[in-house]
This record gives structure tokens, sequence and C-alpha cells, in this order.
């Protein structure tokens, strides 16, 4: 298929952006849009042109590392998938898409589609662990914990803190990432010692990073590819208040 891409290039955080227009010729469609990308910047590399910048790694949807918004859209068209799974499949031929770094006052554009997403690291920093000597792994059924709080552990535990959730958020909140990290470690018996320090801290530092406050839209587990779901950010507001009735 032959396809045309809008894409926004921004050369550092301080200079203006703006879409260019590229032609890209003979796409299969069992390539990744990140294939695709780097099919046109092999073209670009050998026109001599700057190759454009975007991130990735595993490119098996597990780290978290990629992430582009498609035709305004975080991660593109699909559902609970990544933008490194998003085949070319989804598109037809003749198509324009547009494509464009995530944007959230707290995610700088660093060049082209990469931005800056530090201030998620520091908001585990804040409270995003746990204290106990954990050492080697204990034996599994050591401490005991029941499968439905297991399983719901697991669930938040699968957030690749992609940032496609302030991304599809207008209000540009973290709050789903930042629930679904309070959650798995707040259902689990070795999250409990610094279960109100954390939510607070964390809420703070996600603040002070400039992300703004959850009004349940629901943008976020729309985006999210993999399905954290928005009840966990009422979980972390009843941790919220918890935590300020125990403050001494
Ligand atoms: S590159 Fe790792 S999740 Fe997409």
């Amino acid at each position: 298929m032959n396809i045309t891409l809008r894409v926004w290039r921004q050369p550092d955080s301080d200079a203006p952006g703006k879409m260019h227009t590229y032609q890209v010729a003979d796409v299969s469609e069992d390539m990744s849009f990140l294939e695709m990308l780097d099919v046109l910047n092999e073209q670009l590399t050998i026109d001599g042109e700057d190759p454009i910048a975007f991130d990735s790694d595993c490119r098996e949807g597990i780290c978290g590392m990629c992430g582009l918004v498609i035709n305004g859209l975080a991660h593109g068209p699909g559902k609970n998938v990544t933008t490194c799974q998003l085949h070319m499949r989804s598109f037809a031929d003749g198509d324009v898409i547009d494509v464009e770094p995530w944007r959230a006052e707290p995610f700088t554009v660093i060049k082209d589609l990469v931005v800056d997403r530090s201030s998620f690291d520091r908001i585990i920093q804040a409270g995003g662990y746990i204290t106990a000597p954990t050492g080697t792994a204990p034996e599994a059924n050591s401490i005991p914990v029941n499968k439905a709080d297991a399983d719901a552990a697991f669930d938040a535990a699968t957030c690749i803190g992609c940032g496609a959730c302030v991304a599809a958020c207008p209000n540009g909140s973290a709050s789903l990432f930042m629930a679904a990290k309070v959650a798995h470690l707040g259902l689990l018996p070795q999250g409990q010692p610094e279960r109100h320090s954390r939510v607070l801290d964390m809420v703070d530092q996600h603040d002070a990073e400039g992300f703004g406050g959850c009004t349940q839209i629901g943008e976020c587990t729309a985006a999210c590819p993999k399905g954290i779901q928005i009840d966990l950010i009422s979980r972390m507001d009843r941790d919220v208040l918890s935590a300020i009735a125990h403050r001494k």
C-alpha cells in the first residue's frame, strides 16, 4: 500500500515544530507502524535528510518506550495495543496519517516524536516502592494473599508507564498511571507500611510536575494499551482521604 504521512518535526525543545509530509510507498500490511517509520527513515538517511526521532525499545508491548499520537489517538486506532504492536493492516491504501508526539505540559518534546517522560520516574521515586527488605524470592505461599487481591494487583502491575493516559486526557492528568502504581503495591501485604505516605507523596509529586487533575472523563482508560481500569483512580482517591484522616 502507499500512504502519506504528516509527521511532527521539531529540532529540539526550544525550536518551533511543524508537520512535514512524506510519501511512503510499497508498505506491507504486515509491518508494524514503527517498522514503517524505519523504512521511511532509511530513505531519509539515503537522501541525506535527518531521520525522524522516535522512541522504542522492546517492540513487544512490554517496555512502554514507544508512544505516538496517530490520527489524534494515543497509540493509534488499535484497542489495547501499543504503537509498536500496531500493524499497517489497520490502515488502507492511500490513507493520510497524522503522527504527533505525546502532548502534555510535563512531557517536553526533546526532538520530533520523542518526549521527556522523566516526570514519571520522579513520581515513582516519590513513593512507588516498598521499603521491606525483599532479599531473594521468598517461598510463594509464605505470605498469604487472597486470590482476588493477587489478581487485582497483577492487573494494576501491567501498567507499562507509556504515558498514553496523559496524552489522551484533556486535563493532562497522570492519575491512571499513578493509580495503577498505588494499587499494585497497596493491594499486597508488603505495600502496607508506606500505604498512606506513598499515595500522598506520589500525588504531591504528580501535581508538582504540572499534571492536571482527574475529572473522570475516561479517555485514559480507553487509550491505555494494557486496559488499566478507571476505577483504580477512585481507589486511589479513597487512599488519599484515608491518608489525610490518619495524618498525625
Ligand atoms: S517499544 Fe516497548 S512497548 Fe512499544
